[in-house]
């Protein structure tokens, strides 16, 4: 068999599927880099304040997804003293996605409330990580009839106090 022959003025064949090569390969760098289909992963562990100005800090993941760590309000609903407090969470999709959700629970040590953050880490048009929570506090209240007012919530968005390599 003769090999393909382009016509007078026409690129080769080869020198075509060249070309419609790079430009699909092209194509692909510039759709994983769109935001929303970052490489970068959105880690939890580490250091992170919010637009409270409260802090936490997220020890490693497991292979569960389980976490824990320390959070240090800057506010309170009470005339309490703040004092740092636990707080325990789990991470889902742990091996397959880059901006993965996630919820924790902080068990206040200076008061009898509790409250419950739920949130995605995502990677933002930046490349920074950001974690967008929505969180519901749960304050104790003595009689049943004012358990209509114990629950407040809000929003919560945190960033990065140091970068993980440091
Ligand atoms: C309390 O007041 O009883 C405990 C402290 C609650 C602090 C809340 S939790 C939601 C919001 N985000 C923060 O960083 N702090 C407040």
């Amino acid at each position: 068999m003769s090999p393909a022959r382009s016509a007078p003025g026409c690129p080769p064949a080869a020198d075509m599927v060249h070309a419609t090569s790079s430009l699909l390969l092209l194509l692909l760098s510039l759709a994983l880099l769109a935001p929303g289909h970052s490489a970068k992963k959105c880690l939890l562990t580490g250091k992170w304040i919010n637009d409270l100005g409260s802090n936490m800090t997220i020890g490693a993941v497991n292979n569960r997804g389980e976490f824990s760590g320390t959070y240090h309000t800057a506010v309170t609903a009470t005339s309490n003293d703040i004092k740092e407090s636990p707080l325990y969470g789990t991470q889902n999709n742990i091996n397959k996605k880059t901006q993965p959700t996630f919820g924790f629970t902080v068990n206040w040590k200076f008061s009898e409330s509790t409250t419950v953050f739920t949130g995605q880490c995502f990677i933002d048009r930046n490349g920074k990580e950001v974690l967008k929570t929505m969180w519901l506090l749960r304050s104790i209240v003595d009689d049943i009839n004012d358990d209509w007012k114990a629950t407040r919530v809000g929003i919560n968005v945190f960033t990065r106090l140091r970068s993980v390599k440091e």
